[in-house]
C-alpha cells in the first residue's frame, strides 16, 4: 500500500467516510484502491469477538477468560502478564482481529467505581508496568492493542457526559502518568479517547490531550480512536486529532466532514493527517498477518498460573492455611460452586470452560459442601444457612466463598457502597459463632470493607481470577501453591476514609478531583489513616528476609543511573516468591508531597532457603513531582530515603541519598515574586541579603542599618512578602519601584 499515493486518489467523500467504523468492529474497506477492512475486538483480559451474523448481536466466540486488571496486577509480574499478552496475540492472529481493545490504565481513584475491575492500580507505577509488559506481549504477535481509556476515565457515573475539574499536577502526575510510560516504552499500535470531559473538553476533541501532550510532548506515533460512541462534534475531534471514530456514524458525520472541508472550517490537511493514520494501522496489520493456531487448553492452564500468581493472602492467623489434607473440612457459599471470575459489560468473555473450587476437590471425602445462600436472590434463605452452620459445626475447618454478585460492580455503573452483600456478612457471623478456624476467599473487583478480618483466622483474596480460578484456589489453599500476590491498591476501613470520599460520583455534571495527587496510600500515609490492608500488603507461606542494600551512589546528579541491591533469603521451609518494592521518600520538599511513592518492584521466585541479589535501577525521574511552574516534572534537589519494603506499610531496609539538580526550577522573577521564591535558591537568598544590606530596609520603623541578627529577622519577614512590598516597607528613599525591578531583572539573568 502506497499511503502517499493513496491520499492523492481519494476523493472528499471518500477521505470522510474512513474516519469512521464500517460497523461496529470493522474499519471501512474502499474497494478501488485496494483498502481493505479490519477488525477490532474487545479486551483486554480475553478475547471477545463477535460470531458474525449470530441470532443474538452480543453472541462472542469461545474464548479464554483469564484474570481481570485488579487481580493481574497483584502479581506484580511483568513477564507472566507479558505471557497473557502472547496468547492474546495468537488468538487475535487464529480469530483475524487485528487490534484487541485494552488494556485500561486509569487510575482507582475510588473503590466504587464499576469499572475498577478492568483498570490495574491505584498507582501509576505499577500501572504502567502492568500495561506495558500487557502491550508488548501482544504486539510481539503482530496484533495492535487500544490503551484505554484515555484519560482519566474514573468512574462509570454519568462516563459519558462527566466533567472533571482536575489541576494540572494531578492529572500529570497521577492520572496522564500510567498513560505516559506505557505510550513511551510500550508503543501501543492504537489508544482509546475517552468518554468524559476533562476541564471542560471532551475528550474525543481535547487537542490538547490528543495532540499537544500525547503527540508532541511524548511522541506517540499511532492512531487514536474514539470509546464507542464517545464522539460529539465529529469535526472538532479531527482537529484535536482523533483519527477513527466508533463504531460506525452510519455516514452521519461524513456529510459534516466534507461540508467544513468545503466552507474551509477545516483544512484538509488536518482530515488528511487522520487518515493518513488509519491507513498506517490497516497497511501494519495487513503486512503483520500470519497463519497461528492456538491452543485453548494451553490458555486455560496459563490462565489458572495467572490465577495463583495473582491471588493475595490478606492474613493467616495460626497459620490456618494451608489446610490440613486430612481435616474434615466445609466448603460454605454458593461461589464455591459459581465462581465469580469475570465482570460485566465490554469485557465479558464466553470462556470455552470453568473451574469452580468444587469441581477441582471432586472426590476428596473430607470436603462437604454447603450452598449457603442463593446468588439469584440479594437476601437470606435460612434454610440454607442452617444447613451451612451445621456443615461448620461438624468441620474442623471452613472455608466461606464469598463475593460480589454480579450485579454488584460491572462496566456502566458504579457501586453505591463497598459492602459485601447483608446476607453474606450475617452468614459469616453465623458460621464464626460455631467454628473458630475459618478461612474467607473472596471475589470481588474491587475493595470491599471486611468487618469480619477479626473474628475469621485466614483471608485470601482472589479478585476476579478468570475461569481456572477454582482449581487456583484448591492448590493455594492446600498448599500445592504458595500465595505471592501483593495488594495493587490499598483496602480501607470503611468507604468513608477514601480520599474521594467527598468528591464521588460528583454533582450535577460536574465532579472535583479535589484530593489532588493524594490518591490511594498517597493519601492514607500522609494523612495517617489507618487501613484495613495496605497497598503492597499480601502474605506468603514461607518467609523473606532482605539483607545487604547497597546503593551505588549515595550523591546522585541527573545524569546518573542509581543501582540499589539487596539480597532477599527465603527463611522459610516452602518455596515461594516475594515482591520487593521500593519506594522513594523525599525528606523535605518545596511542595506538597506523599510521604513516599513506589518507584521499582522486583519479583523473585525462590526455593526454600535459598537467596538471590536483585537490583534496582533508578535514574532522575525517581524523585520528580510535576510542577506547574515549567509544566513538566522536576526532580528537586535534596535528601530522599530509598526504601525496600515487603508492603508500602513493611518497611525493610532503607538508605538515605543525596540527589543534586542541576539548576534550580527557572522561575521568572516579577515585582510579585515573594521573597521565599528568591530564598529558596541560595544564591538568590545571598544576592538578597547584600541588597538589604545596601538598602537597610527595615521592617520595625527605624531608619539604621541592618546587620546580623536583623538580616536574619528581615529575610525572615520577606518570605511571604512580594518584592514590590520592599518599597513601601523601606524607610529609606534608596529603595525604588525601578531599583527593585532591576534586582528582578538580575534575579532573571541569573536563574530565569
Ligand atoms: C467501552 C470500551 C470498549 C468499547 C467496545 C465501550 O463502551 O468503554 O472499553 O472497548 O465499548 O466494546
Amino acid at each position: 500500500m502506497d499511503i502517499d499515493a493513496i491520499l492523492k486518489e481519494l476523493t472528499l467523500e471518500e477521505k470522510a467516510s474512513l474516519c469512521s467504523g464500517e460497523d461496529f468492529w470493522h474499519t471501512k474497506a474502499i474497494e478501488r484502491l485496494g483498502i481493505p477492512s479490519i477488525m477490532v475486538s474487545d479486551g483486554p483480559h480475553g478475547l471477545r469477538k463477535n460470531v458474525e451474523n449470530a441470532e443474538n448481536p452480543n453472541t462472542a466466540i469461545k474464548a479464554v477468560c483469564f484474570p481481570s486488571a485488579c487481580a493481574l496486577a497483584c502479581s506484580f509480574d511483568r513477564e507472566l502478564v507479558g505471557e497473557m499478552g502472547k496468547a492474546l496475540g495468537e488468538q487475535c492472529q487464529a480469530e483475524e482481529v487485528s487490534v484487541i481493545l485494552g488494556p485500561g490504565c486509569n487510575i482507582k481513584r475510588s473503590p466504587l467505581c464499576g469499572r475498577n475491575f478492568e483498570y490495574f492500580s491505584e498507582d501509576p507505577y505499577l500501572a504502567s508496568q502492568m500495561a506495558i509488559a500487557h502491550i508488548k506481549g501482544v504486539q510481539s504477535k503482530g496484533v495492535g492493542t487500544s490503551l484505554k481509556h484515555f484519560a482519566a476515565n474514573n468512574q462509570e457515573s454519568r462516563r459519558m457526559s462527566i466533567e472533571e475539574i482536575i489541576d494540572e499536577r494531578t492529572l500529570h502526575e497521577i492520572y496522564l502518568a500510567a498513560f505516559e510510560q506505557t505510550i513511551k516504552q510500550a508503543k501501543p499500535w492504537t489508544v482509546m479517547c475517552s468518554y468524559n470531559k476533562i476541564n471542560g473538553v471532551y475528550s474525543s476533541q481535547n487537542k490538547h490531550l490528543l495532540t499537544d501532550i500525547l503527540r508532541s510532548d511524548w511522541g506517540f506515533e499511532g492512531l487514536v480512536v474514539s470509546d464507542w460512541g464517545a464522539v460529539d462534534d465529529r469535526v472538532k475531534g479531527i482537529k484535536a486529532g482523533l483519527d477513527l471514530e466508533m463504531p460506525s456514524s452510519m455516514g452521519k458525520n461524513d456529510k459534516y466532514i466534507v461540508k467544513a472541508v468545503n466552507s474551509g472550517e477545516l483544512d484538509e490537511n488536518e482530515l488528511d493527517k487522520c487518515v493518513r493514520k488509519i491507513l498506517e494501522l490497516i497497511q501494519k496489520s495487513v503486512q503483520s498477518k500470519t497463519e497461528m493456531t492456538w491452543d485453548k487448553e494451553r490458555h486455560h492452564a496459563l490462565a489458572e498460573k495467572l490465577s495463583l500468581r495473582s491471588a493475595v493472602l490478606l492474613k493467616n492467623d495460626d497459620k490456618l492455611l494451608p489446610l490440613d489434607k486430612s481435616a474434615k473440612i466445609a466448603f460454605i457459599g454458593a461461589f464455591a460452586e459459581q465462581p465469580r471470575y469475570q465482570g460485566g459489560g465490554s469485557s465479558h468473555i464466553n470462556s470455552f470452560k470453568t473451574v469452580s473450587a468444587l469441581e477441582a476437590v471432586e472426590g476428596n471425602e473430607n470436603i462437604t459442601y454447603a450452598r449457603g445462600f442463593n446468588l439469584e436472590k440479594d437476601e437470606s434463605d435460612l434454610v440454607l444457612e442452617e444447613e451451612a452452620v451445621k456443615a461448620a459445626k461438624n468441620a474442623d475447618c471452613v472455608v466461606i466463598f464469598a463475593g460480589l454478585p454480579e450485579a454488584f460492580e460491572s462496566e456502566g455503573y458504579d457501586r453505591t457502597h463497598m459492602c459485601l452483600p447483608s446476607y453474606q456478612l450475617e452468614l459469616i457471623d453465623k458460621l464464626c459463632e460455631v467454628n473458630e478456624n475459618i478461612a474467607v476467599v473472596l471475589h470481588n473487583g474491587s475493595p470491599v470493607e471486611l468487618p469480619f478480618d477479626d473474628k475469621v483466622k485466614a483471608i485470601l483474596e482472589m479478585y476476579l481470577g478468570g475461569q481456572a480460578v477454582g482449581s487456583a484456589e484448591v492448590k493455594l489453599l492446600f498448599g500445592e501453591e504458595n500465595p505471592s500476590g501483593k495488594l495493587a491498591e490499598t483496602f480501607p476501613e470503611k468507604l468513608e476514609d477514601n480520599p474521594s470520599y467527598l468528591n464521588f460520583p460528583g454533582d450535577d455534571n460536574t465532579v472535583r478531583y479535589a484530593e489532588g495527587i493524594f490518591v490511594g496510600y498517597r493519601y492514607y500515609e500522609k494523612k495517617k489513616i489507618a487501613v484495613c490492608y495496605a497497598f503492597g500488603h499480601g502474605l506468603s507461606y514461607t518467609d523473606f528476609e532482605y539483607s545487604d542494600m547497597k546503593v551505588s551512589d549515595y550523591e546522585i546528579s541527573e545524569t546518573d543511573t542509581v543501582t540499589v541491591q539487596v539480597t532477599v533469603t527465603n527463611t522459610g521451609s516452602r518455596d515461594g516468591a516475594e515482591v520487593v518494592q521500593l519506594y522513594i521518600a523525599p525528606k523535605q520538599a518545596s511542595v506538597m508531597r506523599p510521604i513516599k511513592e513506589l518507584k521499582g518492584f522486583e519479583r523473585v521466585y525462590l526455593k526454600a532457603g535459598e537467596s538471590r541479589r536483585i537490583v534496582f535501577r533508578l535514574d532522575k525521574s525517581a524523585f520528580a513531582y510535576y510542577s506547574e511552574k515549567i509544566h513538566d516534572f522536576y526532580s528537586e534537589s535534596g535528601e530522599y530515603t530509598i526504601s525496600l519494603s515487603s508492603s508500602s506499610a513493611d518497611e525493610r531496609l532503607s538508605a538515605d541519598v543525596h540527589f543534586n539538580a542541576s539548576k534550580p526550577l527557572p522561575i521568572r522573577f516579577t515585582l510579585d515574586s515573594l521573597g521565599g521564591d528568591v530564598q529558596a535558591i541560595p544564591e538568590g537568598k545571598a544576592m538578597l541579603e547584600e541588597l538589604l544590606k545596601s538598602i537597610g530596609v527595615n521592617m520595625t520603623g527605624n531608619d539604621e542599618r541592618l546587620d546580623g541578627d536583623e538580616i536574619e529577622i528581615a529575610l525572615k519577614m520577606l518570605l511571604d512578602m512580594p518584592l514590590h512590598t520592599m518599597v513601601s516597607f523601606s524607610k529609606t528613599k534608596e529603595i525604588t519601584r525601578e531599583k527593585m525591578q532591576q534586582f528582578v531583572d538580575k534575579l532573571n539573568e541569573k536563574f530565569g
